[in-house]
């Protein structure tokens, strides 16, 4: 199915903006608006090479007259837009109901009444909770919801809220649930990007005792080509699962492949206070989108962590008025160095 005007929802954030910089490339006679808040997390600078090609609208999904008119003529909303950081859900919790459970319902709601021919809704693993350590199963689409944090939960809420609109109002919908990304424009808070800026600063990297939690890496251009292959080919009322290729790789072990790829002692890690009710693994099985979409992950981790370090020497000018704020996060939320 080819869509013409498309409305992306946080598209200055990080997945949002590399998609929007995918889309104007693979698809140049769309149109795309985004809608963006531009909290800490937005930054149009990202959008900068590209402004000419797109209408970008400062705004909260949550304002139903602003998302009535832009959502106005969309054939397709994509929406991202959300508060994304699970430990700053920790600290202030109310936000992300407001955005991520309100907000959605803000966007459903317009995009029923104005009978938009598509919804689809980033979502993420973690709404599934978290796998035990030693366990060998992995998430799918059939997976129970039991999300940990107030980020989680508020990304449940949505996703119900999502299929709600499908099963009574015929809403024509579809979900991913994706992994962790890593790749360009990542802010500065999230562990990769933080842990490369923090050693380009000559700090250590800060590991959350004991650094043997396990994430599914997915190269963000990966998640991107994801969502095309689903816009385009997937079944309405369904949710895809959507991981990466590094399965079962550690933060300390992410921690030591950082170390060697920058030429640095292995003694360039501090602990620091864990996470409260931190999940240990996420594993998402992506054999459903394979099978019926046919995509796969095309980025091998290990080659595009050092593309991404590389993205993180280059773009000094992108991330270092970010690294401030992200860096006065952790301190007023008290992250203590234990060793
Ligand atoms: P991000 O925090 O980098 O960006 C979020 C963007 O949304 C920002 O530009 C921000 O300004 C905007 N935004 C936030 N609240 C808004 C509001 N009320 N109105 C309008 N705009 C608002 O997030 P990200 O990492 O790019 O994540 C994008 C989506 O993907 C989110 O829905 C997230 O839950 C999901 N997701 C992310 C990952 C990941 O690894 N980063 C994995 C799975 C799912
Ligand atoms: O699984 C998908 C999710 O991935 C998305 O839904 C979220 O939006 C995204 O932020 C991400 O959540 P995580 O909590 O897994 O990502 P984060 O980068 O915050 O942390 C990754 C792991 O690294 C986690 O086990 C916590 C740990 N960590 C994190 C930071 C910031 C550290 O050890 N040190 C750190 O400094």
């Amino acid at each position: 199915m080819n869509y013409m005007k498309l409305l992306i929802t946080g598209g200055a954030g990080f997945i949002g903006s590399n998609f929007v910089h995918y889309w104007v490339k693979t698809h140049p006679e769309d149109e795309i608006t985004v809608l963006d808040k531009l909290t800490y997390a937005g930054n149009l600078s990202t959008l900068d090479s590209i402004k000419d090609k797109i209408n970008f609208v400062e705004g909260d999904i949550i304002d139903e007259e602003l998302v009535a008119k832009v959502m106005t003529g969309v054939d397709c909303v994509v929406h991202f837009a959300a508060e994304s950081h699970v430990d700053r859900s920790i600290h202030d919790p109310y936000v992300f109901t407001r955005s991520n459970a309100l907000g959605t319902h803000v966007l459903l709601e317009t995009a029923r009444r104005l009978k938009i021919s598509r919804f689809h809704h980033i979502s993420t693993d973690e709404v599934f909770g978290d796998i035990p350590l030693e366990a060998d199963w992995k998430f799918n689409e059939d997976s129970s919801y039991k999300p940990s944090s107030p980020y989680s939960a508020s990304k449940a809420g949505s996703d119900h809220m999502v299929r709600a609109y499908a099963h009574t109002f015929g809403l024509p919908i579809t979900i991913s649930n994706c992994s962790n990304n890593f790749g360009p424009y990542h802010y500065p808070e999230k562990f990769i990007p933080r842990s490369i800026i923090r050693l380009l600063q000559g700090e250590n990297i800060r590991l959350y005792t004991p650094g043997n939690q396990v994430r599914d890496w997915l190269h963000v251009n990966d998640h991107c080509r994801a969502i095309d292959l689903i816009l385009q080919k997937g079944k309405l009322g369904e949710t895809y699962c959507v991981g990466g290729l590094a399965k079962g790789i550690s933060n300390i072990e992410v921690a030591h492949k950082l170390l060697k790829i920058m030429d640095l002692p292995e003694d360039r890690i501090e602990l620091v206070t864990d996470r409260p009710g931190h999940d240990v693994k996420y594993d998402v099985d992506w054999t459903k989108i394979n099978k019926e979409l046919g995509w796969e992950p095309q980025h091998t981790f290990d080659e595009w962590l050092e593309q991404t370090v590389e993205w993180y020497k280059n773009n000094q000018s992108w991330w270092k008025p970010l690294a401030e704020e992200s860096e006065q996060f952790y301190q007023t939320k008290g992250e203590e160095v234990l060793k």
